[in-house]
């Protein structure tokens, strides 16, 4: 049965998070003393997960997406998505990753039945990459994405969040990419999702980042699938990957929004920037399907119609605790 929220949007897709820790401390995703971590005890097990994402399934969803944190840094990893990759009804399994864990992962991470990854990348410079993340090493990454082609995934898409005055000038070292590989580079306009002042001095839009694509080589524009993320597509003239641009700034997607989120903690969400979420703890401590169900349906019905990240200061909440 198809999920379809207030606005007529159909939602089909849900963001599952199956932990807050991570492996980086990327500059833009949490504060350099990192976050509060959640307790063991405050986390949902892979069993109750995985109730929550075959309930999901059952009311509508057709795609999951595991994120964290980073989801591989979480223990045991492998099987529950082995698990999660046989949901009678589920269409698509698919990761986010920062990839470094990758080059040891990735083949099992195929045999598990994971269909696709996008691997966060910001910089091709391992000095800038290293500030970025505050610690993480390039050249694992790299290895991470041969490894993955070495497993016969198909081609990653790269997610890179472009900062002015960060990493702004390799945007076109990115987009080259795709003239070599078969890769989709996705260029995300950076949400101030931390309480950081200034944050405005940092964004570049997805407008500059196809201009600067634009003066130096022909885009085509691409059509985009159902079940697709919040990407606009393109390609070079040519090229055997292509680009995407991720603008939840300067031009909501939400319009054709097709998401809820799950967090390692069980709190359900309508939107990324909901004001909060909804705890799913005591309902799986009942172990009532119908309420489960009841409840995943509630979200998509109370789902909000767009977020007001532009129209605040910041916001106050690291991607870490939500899965991005
Ligand atoms: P595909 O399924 O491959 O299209 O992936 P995706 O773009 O949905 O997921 P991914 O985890 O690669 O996220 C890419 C970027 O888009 C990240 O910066 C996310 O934070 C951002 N993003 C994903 N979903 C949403 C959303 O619903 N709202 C907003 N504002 N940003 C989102
Ligand atoms: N702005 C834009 N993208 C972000 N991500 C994490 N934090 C932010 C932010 N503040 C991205 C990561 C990853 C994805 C899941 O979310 O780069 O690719
Ligand atoms: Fe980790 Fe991803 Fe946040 Fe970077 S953006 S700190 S890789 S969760
Ligand atoms: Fe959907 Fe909220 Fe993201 Fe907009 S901000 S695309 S409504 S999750």
């Amino acid at each position: 049965m198809a999920l379809i929220d207030s606005f007529g949007r159909r939602i089909n897709y849900l963001r599952l998070s199956i932990t807050d820790r991570c492996n980086l401390r990327c500059s833009y995703c949490m504060p350099a003393e990192g976050v509060p971590k959640l307790q063991h005890e405050s986390m949902l097990s892979y069993e109750d997960l995985f109730r929550v994402a075959s309930t999901a399934v059952e009311v509508g969803i057709e795609k999951i997406r595991v994120t964290g944190g980073e989801p591989l840094v979480r223990k045991g990893v492998v099987s529950f998505l082995e698990r999660l990759a046989k949901t009678p009804g589920l269409k698509e399994l698919v990761l986010t990753t920062n990839g470094v864990l990758l080059g040891e992962m990735a083949h099992d991470l195929r045999r598990a039945g994971v269909e696709r990854l996008n691997i966060s990348l910001d910089s091709l410079k391992p000095e800038t990459f290293k500030r970025i993340t505050r610690s993480g090493d390039l050249g694992k990454v790299l290895d991470g994405i041969a490894a993955a082609e070495d497993a016969g995934f198909p081609p990653v898409k790269i997610n890179m969040v472009v900062m002015r005055g960060v990493n702004d000038e390799e945007v076109l070292d990115f987009a080259a990419l795709t003239l070599k590989k078969p890769y989709t580079i996705r260029f995300i306009e950076y949400m101030p999702t931390l309480k950081c002042q200034g944050w405005h001095e940092k964004s570049f839009s997805g407008g500059e980042i196809l201009e600067r694509i634009g003066e130096r080589y022909p885009l085509l524009p691409l059509v985009s699938t159902e079940m697709a993320g919040p990407a606009r597509n393109f390609r070079i003239e040519g090229a055997p990957g292509s680009i995407g641009i991720i603008t939840p700034i300067s031009g909501h997607f939400c319009d054709s929004c097709n998401r809820i989120r799950i967090t390692a903690s069980g709190m359900v969400r309508g939107c990324l920037f909901a004001e909060k979420g909804e705890d799913l703890k005591p309902l799986l401590k009942d172990d009532d399907p119908e309420i489960l169900r009841e409840t995943l349906r509630r979200i998509v019905t109370e789902k909000p119609d767009r977020h007001q990240l532009a129209d605040k200061e910041s916001g106050g909440v690291a991607m870490s605790q939500i899965g991005g």
